[in-house]
């Protein structure tokens, strides 16, 4: 997994160079640069890969749709750590954007990955239709926005400190994490122009592989290590955070993400040994330590 998952960050950092390369300079590129290229996983590009392969895309078209989705991943990373949010001064094993930065460059750094990700779904170097990038573009909106990312920012933030119901909990987690990974899921299905009854099939895939790498993040959190990791852990529990853990205990959570990856595995079994990529990446979002 571990070889896999290098081979795409590196193909994805090469483009991402390259993108920025070909953009007039400023300021702003050095603290982007920071955020985008400072490590990570690359688990949703990974994931745009899978799925990719069930349906036949070209590896080329699907690095940079990962790479645009990357870009929304690091700003949310760069925000999430801000001291208005998480107050996390660590990430990726080095000081976060604000601690290098400052505060104000980390907000518009973030602004500026966001932002670069409709540069890079709408530029001329993306060979397909100018439907299908309005598709895809309003997609990755819809994840990144009120009703994504920043909606269940939002909720995560306000629920610090409160008892809150297993059901608000996941849909907080799927807004700030489940989203995107439903961009990733139904992406290439867009690119295949397959039936929107197909299409919803994957958002709600993606909506439960996002689940479950939030899930296993908060696990890390739990029980994991600073120095694996990268981040600082036993964080959640000071702060107060509304997870499955705090809700269901450490064992209830570990059978809930099991019962999680068995679920989307009956729902990808019919497209046979094509989903078998997929299936080995849901058991090594649940096994990382990072
Ligand atoms: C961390 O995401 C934030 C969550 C959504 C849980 P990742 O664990 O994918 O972060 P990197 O990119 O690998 O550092
Ligand atoms: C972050 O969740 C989710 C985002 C959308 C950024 P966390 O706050 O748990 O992520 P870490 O643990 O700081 O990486
Ligand atoms: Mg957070
Ligand atoms: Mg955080
Ligand atoms: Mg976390």
């Amino acid at each position: 997994m571990q070889k896999e998952l290098n081979k795409i960050a590196k193909d994805t950092n090469i483009f991402l160079k390259r993108f920025i390369k070909k953009q007039k300079k400023s300021e702003l590129i050095i603290p982007m640069k920071y955020g985008l290229f400072s490590g990570g996983k690359k688990i949703r590009s990974k994931i745009l890969i899978d799925i990719g392969s069930i349906f036949n895309l070209d590896y080329k078209s699907l690095i940079i749709l990962g790479a645009a989705v990357e870009c929304i991943h690091a700003y949310s990373l760069i925000h999430d750590d801000l001291p208005c949010m998480d107050n996390d001064s660590i990430r990726r094993g080095k000081p976060s954007t604000h601690i290098k930065y400052g505060e104000s460059t980390a907000v518009l750094a973030g602004n500026s990955l966001l932002t670069m990700a409709f540069e890079i779904l709408s530029h001329q170097g993306l060979k397909i239709s100018e439907k299908e990038k309005i598709n895809l573009i309003n997609e990755i909106s819809a994840s990144s926005g009120h009703c994504g990312i920043a909606g269940g920012q939002y909720l995560d933030l306000s629920y610090e400190h409160k008892k809150v119901s297993k059901k608000k909990i996941i849909e907080m987690e799927i807004k700030k994490t489940g989203k995107l990974f439903s961009f990733c899921c139904t992406a290439p299905l867009i690119l295949k122009k397959k039936s929107k009854k197909e299409i919803k099939k994957f958002e709600d895939i993606g909506s439960d592989i996002g689940l479950l790498f939030q899930v296993a993040d908060d696990l890390i959190d739990h029980k994991g290590s600073f120095l694996i990791a990268g981040k600082k852990t036993g964080k959640d529990k000071k702060k107060g955070k509304a997870t499955l853990i705090s809700l269901l205990g450490y064992k209830n959570t570990i059978k809930y993400a099991n019962n999680l990856i068995a679920k989307i595995n009956s729902k990808i079994k019919e497209y046979g040994s094509r989903s078998h990529n997929l299936s080995k990446t849901l058991d090594y979002i649940l096994s990382r330590k990072k």
